[in-house]
């Protein structure tokens, strides 16, 4: 999509659709009210006729009204003008962006952005907008041979109050459109099935990632050197499938050679069976979408190279499938895990923390700053969180708050779950260090508690997104979460210049 900003007169434009703000009730944005003076009160009209009120949610199309330069004037509603926030902000972008793209218009000027968002200047309000309309724009028809209806949408404009804004907001547009171009990625993948989307596949666009990237290199170990390094728990889930495993290896060095790198870990099952301990049929297609936590860091990771951010950062994706089969895992067996820690595989389905627990050691190696993994890990976490916020878990509490803060930021939000030794001892095993499984209460955090005995040597927080990345039902399709919350909060530790207000 082509994205522009200007400063500019609502009457003068001469654009497919004018996109203006109306609050509850029947109270006209400034920019509302120039077009309204401009059309001899046509659209306090409109609004007295009771077709509108302003409520968060309702959008009106008018057309051609006299006056204006513009073949549609698009109404949106904003919501009582007192609680207008982040949020409501964000919710009368998406009804603009439905009601746009529904129309013929082949372009837009939307005069939204022009509006004030609680303490935000503009950097952080076109962000905001070039992100969600970008995202609105995205289709899941790469494997249908007749593609879903294009919009006509071509270009849309975002207005700036004054044009001293411009240097703002267009470090603003680039950030909307790298965390826009990042999400598009992560939901690519996550839609994609999983007889094409394998552990070889994902290593193999990383590998393409790279090789666009000047800053990144990328590679893959296989199953000899997993071996070698002694991945036993990865190794043992990725036992039952044909399908060899993979631990892609992102190097992001953006920063100066010697600064810490923070790594991020994003769990891979491009299938979850369940294993021998297998799921119920029901939705069990949308278990392709296990590999939603790759599918973040990578498309992080494209967010930040394509901002060239002076960090350095790495990515590694455990990846495998989990299937049942004579050679899988099965209950009550017990392995080594690279720390050297014993794990009695109770539940062939707890397979996340198998695969996470090897790739969170290995991260030792690479002496990190700070370590954050992503993983559709449990079902526990859907049940308690829903699909607003993902679960996190840290052992560190400046780490965990900047994540909420990021989550603020970014309007990917996150919430904290305590991560207290008093969990600990649902993990007990009769015959290992560890069981894989810690009964039916707290799923969430002992599945945390699992990992933080793979995470004492550093700063680790671990984000479960299991009711965030994809959606169910008739929207079915991948969310592209939570690649706007880790770019966010890799652009908070840039430093004041990164910071959009
Ligand atoms: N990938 C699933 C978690 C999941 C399930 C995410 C449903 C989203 C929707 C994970 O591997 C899993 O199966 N977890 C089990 C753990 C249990 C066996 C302790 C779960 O949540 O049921
Ligand atoms: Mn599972
Ligand atoms: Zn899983």
């Amino acid at each position: 999509m082509n994205i522009t900003i200007k400063h500019g007169f609502p009457e003068q434009q001469k654009s497919g659709c004018v996109i203006l703000g109306v609050f509850e009730r029947r109270k006209l944005s400034p920019a509302a009210e120039k077009m309204d003076r401009a059309c001899a009160g046509q659209l306090s009209r409109v609004l007295k006729s009771g077709d509108m009120d302003g409520k968060a949610g309702e959008s009106l199309m008018l057309h051609r009204l006299d006056g204006s330069a513009c073949e549609r004037i698009l109404l949106v509603g904003c919501g009582k003008q007192k609680d207008f926030d982040d949020g409501v902000y964000r919710k009368a972008l998406k009804t603009a962006n439905t009601a746009l793209l529904k129309s013929g218009a082949r372009d837009a000027f939307s005069f939204l952005t022009e509006l004030d968002v609680a303490e935000h200047r503009s950097g952080w309000k076109i962000r905001q907008a070039a992100e969600l309309v970008e995202h609105s724009l995205y289709r899941a028809d790469q494997l249908k041979s007749e593609k879903d209806d294009a919009p006509a949408l071509r270009k849309i404009t975002f207005a700036i109050a004054s044009a001293r804004e411009l240097k703002e907001a267009k470090q603003g547009l680039a950030i909307g459109q790298a965390i826009a171009g990042g999400s598009a990625l992560a939901r690519e993948l996550g839609n994609l099935p999983a007889n094409i989307c394998t552990p070889t596949y994902l290593a193999a666009q990383a590998g393409k990632l790279g090789k666009q990237s000047g800053k990144m290199k990328v590679r893959a170990l296989g199953q000899k050197q997993m071996e070698t390094l002694g991945m036993g728990a990865l190794l043992s889930v990725a036992k039952g499938s044909r399908q060899p495993p993979r631990l892609i290896e992102m190097n992001y060095q953006g920063g100066k050679k010697t600064d810490k790198p923070i790594v991020l870990v994003g769990k891979g099952i491009t299938f979850d069976s369940g294993g021998i301990s297998i799921k119920p049929s029901a939705a069990m297609d949308e278990m392709k979408y296990d590999m939603c936590g790759a599918a973040g860091v990578i498309g992080a990771m494209a967010a930040i190279s394509e901002l060239k951010l002076p960090l350095n950062v790495i990515a590694l994706v455990p990846s495998c499938e989990n299937l049942p089969d004579g050679a899988a895992s099965k209950p009550g067996d017990i392995v080594t895990s690279m720390s050297g820690q014993t794990i009695e595989v109770l539940n062939t389905d707890a397979e996340g923390r198998l695969i996470l627990c090897d790739a969170l050691t290995y991260s030792e190696k690479f002496n990190p700053k700070t370590v954050i993994d992503v993983a559709t890990l449990t079902g526990a976490c859907v049940i308690a969180l829903g699909k607003h916020a993902c679960g996190m878990l840290s052992n560190d509490d400046k780490l965990a708050d900047a994540l909420l803060d990021a989550g603020k930021d970014s309007g990917d939000r996150a919430w904290r779950m305590p991560l207290w030794d008093d969990y600990q001892e649902q993990l007990k095993s009769n015959f290992a260090d560890m069981a894989n499984i810690g009964g039916r209460e707290a799923g969430t955090i002992t599945a945390a508690c699992f990992l933080s005995r793979f995470t004492k040597k550093f700063k680790w927080a671990h984000l479960d997104i299991a009711g965030v990345a994809w959606e169910g039902g008739a929207n079915k399709g991948a969310t592209g979460r939570p690649v706007a919350l880790l770019t966010q909060y890799l652009l908070n530790q840039c430093g004041k210049n990164y910071k959009l207000t």
